[in-house]
């Protein structure tokens, strides 16, 4: 596989997807930046990559925090090089049923998930902007495609980093740099493992980063995988409201709940 970037930066890469995505993108070839909130974790991270020959950094920051992200791009920057790839996969996910709903825990995951994407973003682009090329890849959700009972703010999140990415990327092609937004599926990380609902066709962490880097290495504008489940889920989309409404309540009210 081969990816047309030397210096990456993954966030949320202390574990699950970020993690591997990392590994992976070391294997290739890649300089891998790694930032997340948890030092220990990160460094276990890059001293795997470093074991098989890889070059990894660390640079600790939390994802909603403007100063200390553009801090740990600076420094990554500075280690590595120029980042020409940059994986905004820092996220949480809550669950927001109406009964329980809680605007602190929404709060919380729009400042990671989104307005964290947004500050990664931000630190990489006008680097990119200058060299004319670079590649800028979120990791929304198949959440992101409807809005699901018990995760009706984890779904608002996707859909809102989905949308940043779609609107970003006509003017970004212009410039030479590619946008991907990737929407996975249930895969088996910390985030699923926290979770009791129903989570069909789950997959193992290894062939869902691969599916990701395979995209990425295509620049393709959209991943969206396993392709049965967003296959159901696009026909889902088109479900009139009230069909929808019948229909998500009966498979996933009382069950869905994100931790
Ligand atoms: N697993 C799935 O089924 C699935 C499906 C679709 C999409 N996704 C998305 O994939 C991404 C990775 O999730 P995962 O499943 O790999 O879960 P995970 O193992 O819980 O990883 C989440 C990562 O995000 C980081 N993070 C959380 N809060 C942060 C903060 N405030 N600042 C900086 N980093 C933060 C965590 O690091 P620290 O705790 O060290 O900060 C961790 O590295 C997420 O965006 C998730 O929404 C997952």
């Amino acid at each position: 596989m081969r990816i047309r970037a030397e210096v990456a930066v993954v966030t949320g890469a202390s574990s699950g997807l970020g993690a591997e995505m990392a590994r992976q993108l070391a294997s290739a070839g890649l300089k891998v930046g790694l930032t997340a909130r948890r030092r220990d974790e990160l460094e276990a991270v890059a001293g795997t990559i470093r074991a098989s020959g890889g070059t990894a950094c660390v640079a600790v920051a939390d994802a909603g925090d403007r100063e200390a992200t553009l801090a740990a791009f600076g420094s990554i920057a500075r280690e590595l090089g120029p980042v020409d790839l940059l994986v905004a996969n820092a996220g949480v996910g809550i669950g927001t049923a109406a009964r329980q709903f809680s605007g602190e825990a929404f709060e919380r995951m729009v400042r990671v998930n989104l307005i964290g994407a947004g500050h990664a973003i931000e630190a990489v682009l006008p680097g990119m902007i200058r060299a004319r090329r670079g590649h800028v890849v979120g990791i929304s959700s198949l959440a992101a495609y409807r809005g699901l009972p018990g995760s009706a703010g984890y779904c608002a999140t996707k859909a809102g980093l989905s949308a940043l990415l779609e609107g970003l990327r006509p003017e970004l092609r212009r410039l030479g740099i590619a946008v991907t937004a990737v929407h996975p599926g249930y895969v088996r990380t910390p985030m699923t493992e926290r979770q009791s609902n129903f989570q069909p066709l789950l997959m193992d962490v290894e062939p869902a980063a691969r599916i990701i880097l395979q995209g990425i290495a295509r620049r393709k504008t959209r991943v969206d995988f396993p392709r049965r489940m967003a296959g159901l889920l696009g026909l889902v989309r088109l479900l009139p409201d009230a069909v929808y409404d019948r229909l998500a309540g009966r498979l996933l009210l009382g069950k869905a709940a994100r931790s």
